[in-house]
């Protein structure tokens, strides 16, 4: 009696079918694929065995083979589908970002805590300047009535001065009669109205400050600044006392290798009033893009006070005189540490708000 060829078919197929469970990755069960179901698997081998057979033997065992080898290919597809889902498991595992972790080696690490702004702490050594010559510190509102920016220091309604300052009005009362203040000058008005009320005079006074103008910021200008103003009524104050505190300040604050000069210019509430310039520290004076390549940066005005002023606010002028000045808090920064652009000083860029904690 002859041995049918499909006599350990159903032994072979489950051999198959455990090496394909066994089968551990993608790439194993490539690898495996043609001995399990192509030319040199076994059923391929039966299959050709079959030849010798009568044909209705061939036929019943023709149609076993192929039956086995339909289950063989089934457990193959799915094994291939467990795999490869199990491949992209791992992969989005090893992919997966906690949000919760704390990234201790992060340059950020430790945390930092914030601190003052240029300007801010540009305002505070100004301050400290001025209070160790003698002066308080006062401020004044940044929403100032049209006599107080410009009436009382001797700027009347379309006095050509007022082109001086480009000014944003507030919506409020009668047209442009409330102002964003466009300098810190209406604090001086301020403090020697409540002097004279309260019969505090003299006043020694600098008034840091918020300023608004309609300007298109640049390298020099932003439409919001801030400004220093000082005051001091007082009796038989002359210009000369002026030009002293002018030059202790900036050899204070800025030290002594950086020059300042008075230019006469034109205020409407000083008379003589002067411009107040410091050597560009940017390019050490030699003239660059910065000061319009003049080798100076204006840093603000002074002068005298204009007795039109001193009246307006009720001072006897035969009595008392004084002097006034106002300059930018962010130029004096952008001088003292060399900054080519006062954009910078608005734009919040770590990278740059860093150099100064
Ligand atoms: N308020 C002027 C401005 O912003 C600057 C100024 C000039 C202030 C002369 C003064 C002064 O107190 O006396 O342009």
């Amino acid at each position: 009696m002859t041995t049918s060829p499909l006599e350990n078919l159903h032994e072979e197929t489950a051999q198959l079918l455990a090496r394909i469970e066994s089968l551990d990755s993608i790439d194993a069960l490539v690898e495996a694929e043609p001995f399990i179901i192509g030319k040199r698997s076994v059923l391929s081998t039966m299959q050709k065995s079959l030849g010798g057979l009568e044909p209705d033997a061939r036929r019943d065992a023709g149609a076993q083979l192929q039956e086995a080898r339909r289950n063989v290919e089934d457990a193959l597809s799915r094994r291939r589908a467990h795999l490869a889902e199990l491949a992209r498991r791992t992969q989005l595992e090893k992919d997966r970002l906690d949000l919760g972790d704390v990234v201790v080696s992060s340059v950020r690490w430790p945390a930092t805590t914030g601190h003052a702004s240029l300007v801010a702490s540009t305002q505070r050594e100004l301050e400290d300047v001025f209070v160790a010559m003698g002066f308080t510190v006062s401020d004044g509102p940044e929403v100032e009535s049209d006599w107080y920016n410009f009436e009382a220091l001797n700027i009347p309604p379309a006095h050509p001065a007022r082109g001086m300052w480009d000014t944003f009005y507030v919506e409020l009362g009668e047209p442009e009669t409330v102002v964003l203040r466009t300098h810190t000058s209406p604090t001086q008005i301020h403090l020697m109205e409540s002097a004279v009320a309260t019969s505090s005079l003299p006043i020694h006074s600098v008034m840091p400050g918020r300023c608004f103008r309609r300007d298109t910021p640049d390298a020099r200008h932003l439409a919001t600044f801030h400004q220093i103003e000082g005051l001091v009524v007082d009796r038989g104050i002359t210009f000369a006392d002026l030009a002293g505190v002018i030059e202790t300040f900036t050899q204070a604050y800025f030290g002594t290798d950086i020059s300042s000069r008075l230019r006469p210019a034109y205020f409407p509430f000083t008379e003589p009033s002067a411009e107040f310039e410091v050597t560009c520290t940017i390019c050490r004076g030699e003239g660059c893009r910065t000061c319009s390549h003049t080798g100076w940066i204006e840093l603000g005005g002074c002068g005298v006070l204009d007795p039109a002023v001193l009246s307006a606010v009720g001072i006897d002028g035969d009595e008392w005189s004084g002097f006034a000045f106002g300059f930018g808090i962010d130029r004096c920064a952008q001088m003292r540490h060399q900054i080519a652009d006062m954009r910078a000083l608005i734009e919040n860029d770590v990278r740059f708000l860093e150099q100064f904690s």
